[in-house]
């Protein structure tokens, strides 16, 4: 997405819908500053494990670009097997592993590779240090890297803005919102040539919206934090596009009646059915406002990753074990635990809805298993890599491991 209005796209006129909800329109708000205040799982707790995640980023420290130097590839991509360089900031963390480590229902917090205390095999006649007495040691409480549950929604996903800016700006960020636009977009064009009326639902502060509104598509975002909705008004109004985003504030699994009838032409549920308690219930729910033969695109994180991912990043092969048998990782950022799901389970549940023709994309087919996290962020690097997912996007087998599934379909008319 290059940020630039299709021409041929008129704009529609700025259409105002009264809900009977609160509604937070563009230009009728101030600053979109996220709020200040404590993030879940901040600098305070300890260094968290980093993989690239959609949208459960954890709360890593941001992430430090490096800049390439001469001799340092070998180096950086040590440290990011170590999770120093990585810079990764979004991550799951792995499923509770059974046995003593396992410290009692929630997410223990493992390090990472090189990070992780190691027994080095001394090299046969090699000097040896002198041996020193242990001294027993006080007993630590176990680490943790349990999610602190917040309660309220929507504090729990206004809270964490500013933590999720930075993942969006993150090269696996940027990834997501670009393969998913790309996938949207050769829909809607077979869907009409014309302006599109989208519906985002659980639509965060914007990202898949604002660049659907680049396109002309006038876009009405759904979720229920309001620090959520305030960003996605002021990137509208960033980019000029205030008068093509609207933004409601409501439970997606109780959507006033004027949206649920609305008859959209499109609508998206993204990243959201890792927070719901009953996929299939949230599925029908987002397909209501969807007119006969509209298209409806669902991205989730894809529970098939979740082993590899637990793998190749932490190094820790018993999780990606028991992950294998799990839907459940724990996020920081967000404060939650989430579900994770499959593509071959939510198309049953689409096709049960009285969907047709879905089709399964692979949003990050690779990024998240190349380690050297440093590197996505050098322009010509992260331009090869876009290439190169937008390519495996649609291709067996690659969507099946892919960080997260989009789905596209259409409604039976
Ligand atoms: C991980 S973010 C995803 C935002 C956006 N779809 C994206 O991918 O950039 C999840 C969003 O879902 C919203 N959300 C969670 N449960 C919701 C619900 N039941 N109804 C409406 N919004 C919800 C949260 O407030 C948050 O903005």
């Amino acid at each position: 997405m290059d940020g630039r209005r299709a021409p041929r796209h008129p704009r529609p006129s700025a259409a105002v819908i009264d809900y009977g909800v609160k509604r937070i329109t563009p230009a009728s708000r101030g600053s979109a500053e996220p709020p200040a205040g404590p993030v879940p799982g901040g600098q305070d707790q300890q260094a968290p494990v980093r993989v690239p995640e959609d949208d459960a980023p954890d709360s890593s420290p941001p992430p430090v670009p490096v800049r390439p130097s001469p001799g340092r590839g070998r180096h950086r991509a040590r440290e990011a097997r170590a999770g120093r360089a990585s810079g990764a900031g979004p991550g799951t963390v792995a499923p509770p592993r059974a046995g003593p480590e396992h410290t009692g229902g929630g997410y223990r917090h493992r390090m990472s590779g090189a990070a992780e205390a190691r027994e080095v095999p001394t090299a046969p006649g090699a000097p040896t240090a002198p041996k020193t007495p242990r001294v027993p040691e006080t007993p630590k409480p176990p680490k943790t890297t349990e999610a602190p549950e917040v309660p309220d929604p929507a504090q729990k996903f206004g809270r964490a803005m500013s933590v999720w800016k930075e993942w969006q700006e993150a090269p696996w960020g940027r990834l997501r919102y670009a393969i998913a636009e790309a996938n949207l977009v050769r829909h809607c064009e077979a869907l009409s040539d014309g302006p599109l009326r989208v519906l985002d639902l659980a639509g965060g502060d914007g990202g898949d919206a604002v660049r659907l509104a680049a396109r002309g598509h006038h876009v009405t975002i759904v979720d229920l934090a309001p620090a959520m909705l305030e960003a996605a008004a002021g990137r509208a109004r960033e980019a000029g596009l205030a008068d093509l985003v609207d933004c409601v504030e409501a439970d997606v699994d109780r959507l006033p009646a004027g949206l649920a009838g609305g008859g959209f032409d499109v609508v998206l549920c993204h990243n959201l059915l890792a927070y719901a308690d009953d996929a299939r219930h949230t599925l029908g729910a987002a397909l209501a406002p969807l007119r006969p033969d509209g298209l409806f695109s669902v991205m989730a994180l894809n529970r098939h990753s979740q082993p590899l991912t637990v793998a190749v990043r932490e190094t820790d092969l018993p999780a990606a074990v028991a992950a294998l048998d799990s839907d459940r990782a724990g996020t920081r950022m967000f404060g939650s635990t989430l579900t994770l799901h499959t593509a071959e389970e939510v198309t049953r549940h689409l096709t049960g809805l009285g969907c047709r023709d879905v089709r399964h994309y692979g949003v990050r087919s690779v990024c998240d298993y190349l380690v050297d996290d440093a590197r996505k962020y050098e322009p010509a690097f992260y331009a090869e890599l876009e290439s190169l997912e937008l390519a495996l996007t649609d291709r067996h087998p690659y969507m099946h491991t892919a960080r997260l599934f989009q789905l596209i379909a259409r409604k039976d008319g």
